[in-house]
């Protein structure tokens, strides 16, 4: 991995042994933007930018009128003056213009990757960064370029500083972490869209002339858009092919967005949402954006998918938890909701601990008067009619029968009839004169405010420091409206948004470094907020709302493209299944919750004999696997659709593990074969179950028989174990 600069072409050129990514400054001011993709060992500039005297140009130079930064390929940009593309930030001065005249400064290498202020971010101690400065000299504004690559990863993040060096203050409108320029526009796109309990959809498209975007509003990053878009070639498989694809470090408003312009090129542009945003910057201010990170795939989405999957795992997620085992866990939610009493906790977790499950979690409805999601949120103290022994007496009675304890909270939010509601109004999100408009019938918790942060720092230090709790359940279950306060003046009040996620993450920073061996599980509804900001903090996420093993395939997929199944909590629940009614065998829900984060959440103390002895045998198998599951390498064998089967691969040195989900039964089946396509190629492997040996070779090129299936929803596995990495034997 290295970071040359050219001196006399003023180049720079990130690179390691699979990408490279190259820009050069223009006549002493602007950044050109030349070249991402396959690593390449050195760079002549075969393709400069076409260079015409084209009608409407806007020329910087006057008499120089085929030089226009209105086709340019640029490192970032601004409307206002001479790019008429889609903005990476926008200033609004007090005299109420966006004009602003940025030039190339200077640039600096340095090896490793600064921890960005306040916000969370890749840690880099295989990496090297570049960072660019540039100067508005008319009105004194500096804006830094920041640019990581590492050694083991197709993957380089960016991120912008903007700094005023003026004694005015000015307004920052926009502020995108990242912008690319592409010299073609014939890619698909591709984004994961959804909903509560339907998320991550794989949607994918052809580009069309104009801007196609994806966005939040709601606060938060959301279930309807994740903070992605990927472009691929048509011809793109998950196996094959290229395509480059785009995340936002970040849990709040964003934007992902792609222009398709007049001369067939494309700009791509991400960062805060620029509609719920403005930032007041003081003289001598600094503002810091969220970091994007870009990955190049030159094989398919399952090479993109293994880029993400390593980068987040090996860079991202709490250290402590990068290769610690996750415990397999029993969640009171769909078993209980908000039934239950402290001698029914006791007996479920006897229960649980005869079948093997290592972690008993505690969800809603443990505190205040919560009996049903309508108050109590923020009335953070044990109901005693409920659990008499309160949290400390429960926990240590649960660690006594050898499990481990976890438990529910909702920190951001507070309940109109809560206690806390009566002492703190003014805690909640709220515009003057305006109704506090309910969602789940609760308010949003003002996490832009300090004591509010202060208040749930002290809240959570209090439980986590009995030594007691092992496991808490993040949840956030609306998003804000009303974004407001009565603190900030009014040109800060667009700031909110912003400010209430700094504030969160402040939290979770502060609780995730005190308590270190506690493990955090995200949740927002289910993937409401699942991203890579949160994951920063939190190792796993409870992927959906939705248990059902037939749209969890799905679901799980599409996630998958971003995140290894080890951050993705699934359980196996009831059936009839609560969120959708169907009704899928036990052995399918197991294999499913398997291919994830593996926990149950169900009536467990109402399970017939042979279901809890088939659970047992779940168990088992888990345990045994573990490590493969939640290490190995995960790869995407067929996508599932509505009606269609759908299978993923977990591989690691020594074996690998096929699941193989079948969907609707089919008259006149075809013959079906399954290629494995990531085996080693020149390795034997032994199917354990019936003893069969393959060749890597044939089960990726020539395919797997499934047995023939019968019925809707089955589920079948392969294990294989190599048993030489030689093709002589
Ligand atoms: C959300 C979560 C569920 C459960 C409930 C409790 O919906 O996603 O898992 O915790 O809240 O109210």
């Amino acid at each position: 991995m290295e970071i040359i600069y050219q001196e006399k072409e003023k180049r720079f050129h990130l690179r390691n042994d699979s990408i490279s990514y190259i820009f050069q400054v223009e006549k002493d001011k602007y950044l050109q933007h030349c070249y991402f993709g396959p690593a390449l060992t050195s760079y002549h500039q075969s393709n400069p930018p076409q260079f015409i005297d084209r009608g409407f140009n806007t020329n910087p130079i006057s008499s120089e009128r085929t030089f226009s930064l209105n086709t340019l390929p640029l490192e970032t940009s601004t409307q206002g003056s001479l790019d008429y593309r889609i903005a990476n930030y926008q200033f609004l001065n007090q005299a109420g213009n966006s004009v602003t005249a940025f030039e190339y400064e200077s640039y600096r290498i340095y090896d490793g990757k600064p921890r960005l202020s306040e916000l969370p971010t890749l840690r880099g101690s295989k990496a090297k960064t570049l960072e660019i400065v540039l100067i508005d000299s008319i009105q004194q504004l500096k804006m830094i370029l920041h640019y990581s690559i590492f050694t083991d990863s197709s993957a380089i993040t960016r991120s912008v500083t903007f700094e005023n060096l003026s004694n005015t203050a000015i307004y920052l409108e926009n502020a995108g972490s990242l912008m690319l320029d592409l010299p073609r526009c014939d890619y698909d796109l591709v984004t994961l869209n959804g909903a509560h309990t339907n998320e991550a959809n794989i949607t994918r498209q052809k580009l069309h002339p104009g801007i196609q975007r994806i966005d939040s509003n709601r606060g938060t990053s959301s279930p309807q858009h994740q903070p992605f878009l990927a472009l691929a070639n048509w011809n793109t498989t998950e196996n094959s092919g290229e395509v480059m694809a785009f995340h936002l470090i970040y849990s709040g408003n964003f934007i992902a967005q792609v222009e398709v312009e007049q001369y067939g090129t494309s700009r791509v542009q991400m960062g805060i949402n620029p509609d719920t945003f403005s930032w007041k910057l003081d003289p001598k201010a600094i503002f810091q954006t969220p970091e994007a990170v870009m990955v190049y795939s030159t094989t398919g989405f399952n090479g993109m998918s293994q880029t993400f999957h390593h980068l987040y795992q090996e860079h991202l997620v709490p250290k402590t938890w990068q290769k610690k085992e996750r415990p397999i866990l029993l969640n009171t939610w769909e078993g209980n909701y908000f039934d239950f009493t402290e001698t029914d906790l006791l007996n479920q977790a006897d229960k649980a601990k005869e079948l093997g499950i290592e972690l008993f979690v505690l969800d809603d409805g443990w505190f205040g008067q919560r009996n049903d999601d309508t108050k109590a949120l923020g009335d953070w103290f044990e109901n005693t009619t409920k659990i008499p022994s309160k949290i400390t007496g429960l926990a240590e009675k649960i660690h006594e029968k050898g499990l481990q304890f976890g438990l529910w909270f909702e920190p951001e939010m507070i309940s109109k009839e809560s206690l806390l509601f009566n002492k703190h109004p003014e805690w909640a999100l709220q515009v003057p004169n305006y109704p506090l408009t309910q969602g789940r019938q609760q308010l949003v918790l003002d996490f832009s405010k300090e004591a509010v942060q202060d208040f749930i720092i002290d809240m959570l230090t209090g439980y986590l420091q009995t030594g007691k709790i092992d496991y808490i359940k993040w949840d956030m279950n609306r998003h804000l409206t009303e974004v407001g306060n009565l603190t900030l003046p009014q040109d800060q009040q667009q700031e909110i948004a912003h400010r209430y996620v700094l504030g969160l993450y402040r939290i979770l920073q502060t609780l995730t470094t005190k308590f270190p061996e506690v493990l955090f599980e995200n949740c927002s509804s289910g993937g409401g907020r699942f991203d890579p900001g949160m994951m920063a903090y939190m190792p796993q996420t409870w992927t959906s709302d939705n248990s059902d093993a037939l749209c969890r395939t799905r679901i799980q997929s599409g996630y998958s493209y971003l995140y290894p199944p080890i951050m993705m909590g699934a359980h196996v629940s009831d059936v009839p299944n609560h969120q959708v009614g169907r009704i899928t065998p036990l052995k399918t829900r197991g294999l499913i919750a398997m291919s994830g984060n593996f926990g149950y959440e169900l009536a467990i103390n109402q399970q017939s004999e042979t279901t809890l002895s088939e659970i047992k045998k779940q168990i088992q198998f888990y345990k045994k696997h573990r490590q493969l599951l939640q290490f190995g390498d995960f790869y995407r064998l067929l996508l599932p659709t509505e009606t269609a089967a759908c299978a993923w691969l977990f591989k690691n040195e020594d074996e690998a593990l096929v699941v193989y989900f079948h969907g609707l039964a089919q008259p006149a089946q075809k013959a079906n074969y399954l290629k494995t396509y990531y085996l080693d190629h020149d390795a034997l492997y032994q199917e354990v179950n019936s003893q069969a040996v393959f060749s890597g070779a044939e089960l990726n090129h020539a395919g797997l028989l499934i047995p023939r299936i019968k019925g809707d929803f089955e589920t079948c596995y392969f294990h294989f174990k190599k048993i030489t990495s030689t093709k002589t034997v």
